[in-house]
């Protein structure tokens, strides 16, 4: 491609891109049943701290790295250190995009078929997990929701940037936040909210292990997108005459407060009816249907809660699927709507063992485990940590912690980031990121 790269032209076009990359599966299904299993409020602080200390350095360094190459993860690593080998960052990142995508679409789909259950009808005394299971093991109704949400997804990437992507974000955006304070309204005033808040809210160390620490470093890096280069390329898309460290400022704490909110939304809800916040991955797809079936116009509330989680999905998605378009289209002088199309299609491929996997290839395991929890484990437990600590290290070291910070603070914005960034871009982050990568492995192998 020659020419200028095509730039958001909204002034809110990146925070609302990155945001809705950001605010996804993550921030609602994962984040609500990892609080729940890790003791609540105890993991919340945590986790704040993990967003804080490893999550915005990660973000501005990552914005600062698209914008300054103007290009995909893997010409970005090109492009600022060229001839060594640190574009394989960049390539591991494009494999990540792949692999969750694959799955994340699968899940996606889930929540695009309960928006149509609610419609239908949550009706108190169901076995919601085995509508649930029923769901899941099925053939053909998971890989069709699949289909359409990759549909959809690449019909957005294939319309571009300014009018895929960004035409998008500011209609679903809007939406999301609507939807989520419709819902947390409704749960705060249940009667029996203040036992979940309680457990949202009171911490209780006694409970806190090493587990929850990597939890919640593991989640800072999902629900933020980091360690694959999605924010590296749309941050390539960034002008420069906007600051990126109030603009990474945004998307984080636009991220978090989503997160946090939405347990505003599930945890009262959850306790005021008796069930258990620790049901894990389940919580979402089955606790919340039996919460719905008991509560006055719940079958409501409960299409408002998929719909809200669907488009939360469908925003991350396009993030995905644009780190390997731009790939492509940047690397390889593909147009885009055959890089969007075809990747499309590939992903869908690639996402159905994982589906498969619940049903007639329920027997198979990879290292011991379903199919779909394998493809979780080495995207989001190997590769992201290794793709965000090599990144990292490359800022550090390679381009410099200096050049970084001068990127992040021109032109000067509200925010200016200090010295501690080195700190914590050289030392801080590698190490305990290799910290969680070690731990992961040894309770892999142990
Ligand atoms: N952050 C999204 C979520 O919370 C998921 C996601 C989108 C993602 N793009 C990513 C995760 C890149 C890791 C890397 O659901």
């Amino acid at each position: 491609m020659n020419g200028a790269r095509e730039k958001w032209t909204s002034k809110v076009g990146f925070v609302l891109a990155a945001a809705g990359s950001a605010v996804g599966l993550g921030n609602i299904w994962r984040f609500s049943y990892v609080t729940g299993t890790n003791g609540g409020a105890a993991f919340v602080i945590i986790y704040l701290v993990a967003i804080v200390l490893i999550g915005y350095p990660m973000m501005v360094t990552e914005v600062a790295i698209g914008r300054k190459s103007e290009k995909n993860p893997v010409g970005a690593f090109k492009a600022l250190a060229p001839n060594t080998p640190w574009w394989l960052v960049g390539a591991l990142g494009v494999f990540s995009g792949f692999v969750i995508l694959s799955f994340y679409s699968v899940v996606a789909g889930w929540s695009v078929a309960y928006i149509f259950k609610a419609i239908a009808g949550f009706i108190p005394d169901t076995d919601f997990a085995g509508v649930f299971v029923g769901h899941i093991t099925s053939t053909g109704a998971p890989i069709i929701w699949h289909a359409i949400f990759m549909v959809l997804t690449a019909g957005i990437i294939a319309a571009g940037v300014v009018k895929g992507i960004q035409r998008w974000v500011k209609i679903l955006m809007p939406v999301l936040f609507i939807l989520l304070i419709i819902l947390v309204l409704r749960a705060l005033t249940l009667p029996g909210a203040g036992e979940g808040i309680a457990f949202y809210l009171a911490p209780r160390f006694g409970d806190v292990t090493a587990g929850t620490l990597l939890a919640a470093i593991g989640q800072a890096f999902f629900t933020l997108s980091l360690g694959m280069g999605a924010m590296i390329t749309y941050g390539s898309y960034l002008s420069n005459q906007e600051n990126i460290a109030d603009n990474g400022g945004w998307v984080v704490g636009l991220d978090t407060a989503i997160a946090i909110v939405a347990g505003f939304a599930i945890f009262p809800a959850v306790f005021a009816f008796g069930f258990d916040p620790a049901a894990g991955p389940g919580l979402v797809f089955i606790t919340l249907p039996a919460v719905f079936a008991e509560m006055p116009a719940g079958s409501l509330f409960g299409f408002i809660f998929f719909v809200l989680l669907s488009v939360a999905a469908l925003t991350s998605a396009i993030s995905l699927l644009e780190v390997v378009v731009a790939w492509l289209v940047d690397e390889k002088d593909w147009p885009r709507v055959k890089a969007a199309v075809s990747m499309g299609i590939v992903i869908f491929v690639i996402g159905l063992p994982t589906t498969l996997g619940f049903g007639v290839w329920g027997d198979v395991r990879i290292i011991g485990m379903e199919i779909l929890d394998f493809y979780d484990f080495l995207a989001s437990e190997l590769a992201l940590p290794i793709g965000g600590a090599l990144t990292a290290i490359f800022a550090g070291h390679v381009w410099k912690a200096r050049t970084v910070v001068d990127e992040t603070n021109s032109p000067p914005g509200a925010i200016k980031i200090g010295n501690w960034y080195g700190v914590l871009i050289k030392y801080v982050i590698p190490i305990a990121v290799f910290l969680v990568l070690l731990f992961t492995l040894i309770d892999f192998l142990g």
